[in-house]
């Protein structure tokens, strides 16, 4: 496994690489979902690379860049282990140097749900998403349904730009309890990590109404609401159900829809969704 840390090596490492390539972007602290986008990312492409960048521009001035958990030794031995053929772990200055000055924005799609919330969250993610494209140069790059609004942030941005490459959306990875895998997960003290489960559980909930017949999308909000509402360690932030493509809300589901929320557990502020 080559491991860079500058872009001058980065782009003299890819240039020996066998096509296709297929990129996981990730933030590091990797756990199984990150390792499932390194499965499937093995399995279409005869070269796999992953880069580990925390990315400031995607963190508003009050979030956890500075404690965002980092181990960037144990990350690399699980992308060895995994057959990962090249990692690129660049420093801040590395991925900004002084004079860089672009910033990519999606508009709309990037404004609702956590860009709400995250003022600038997408940007930074667009803006960095499309500089490790170009130096990566993949034929497909992977990322976790559990940030739903990601994918569509990043879909959207290569289909505006006409980037050459395929995004691929590998499902959520869940704890045996139905807890979605984040990095931020470490953030929960034993009782929040019990407490946290009401996430999941309140979206499969949710699913259940929609298949038993449910179409009214308030309906389906509010019983995600109430059954958060009785985990006194959780505080809500928001419960969607919005067009899976245009993140516009419903009210009524008759088209594929999103069901999303955020949720305080503690000090983490966790995400989680499902597809209607
Ligand atoms: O999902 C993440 O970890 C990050 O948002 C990403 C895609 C690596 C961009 O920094």
């Amino acid at each position: 496994m080559i491991v860079v840390d500058t872009v001058q090596a980065l782009r003299s490492a890819r240039g020996n690489l066998a096509e296709p390539l297929g990129l996981v972007p990730t933030m590091g602290f990797l756990h199984a979902g990150h390792m499932a986008l390194v499965d499937a990312a093995r399995a279409q492409n005869a070269t796999v690379a992953v880069s580990i960048f925390v990315n400031p521009k995607q963190f508003g001035p009050n979030e956890d860049f500075a404690t965002y958990p980092r181990d960037l030794d144990r990350d690399l031995a699980m992308l060895r282990q995994a057959g990962v053929d090249l990692v690129f772990v660049p420093s801040v200055e590395e991925m900004y140097p002084a004079d860089f000055s672009t910033t990519v924005d999606v508009g709309p799609i990037g404004e609702v749900l956590e860009g709400a919330r995250r003022p600038g969250h997408f940007r930074g993610v667009a803006t960095v998403v499309a500089r490790l494209f170009g130096l990566f140069q993949p034929q497909r790059a992977y990322f976790g349904q559990k940030d739903a609004q990601q994918c569509v942030v990043v879909k959207r941005l290569v289909a505006d730009l006409g980037l050459p490459l395929e995004i691929v959306v590998v499902p959520t990875v869940r704890e045996p309890d139905g807890l979605a895998m984040s990095s931020r997960n470490v953030y929960l003290n034993p009782k929040e990590r019990v407490a946290a489960r009401v996430l999941s559980a309140s979206l499969r909930l949710a699913e259940q109404h929609f298949r038993d017949g449910e179409r009214d999308a308030e309906t389906l909000r509010r019983l995600v609401r109430e059954t958060v509402s009785r985990e006194p360690l959780v505080r809500l932030d928001y419960v969607s159900v919005a067009d899976a493509s245009t993140l516009a809300e419903l009210e009524v589901v008759d088209r594929p829809a999103l069901v999303s929320m955020a949720a305080w557990v503690g000090r983490a502020r966790l995400i989680d969704n499902i597809l209607l």
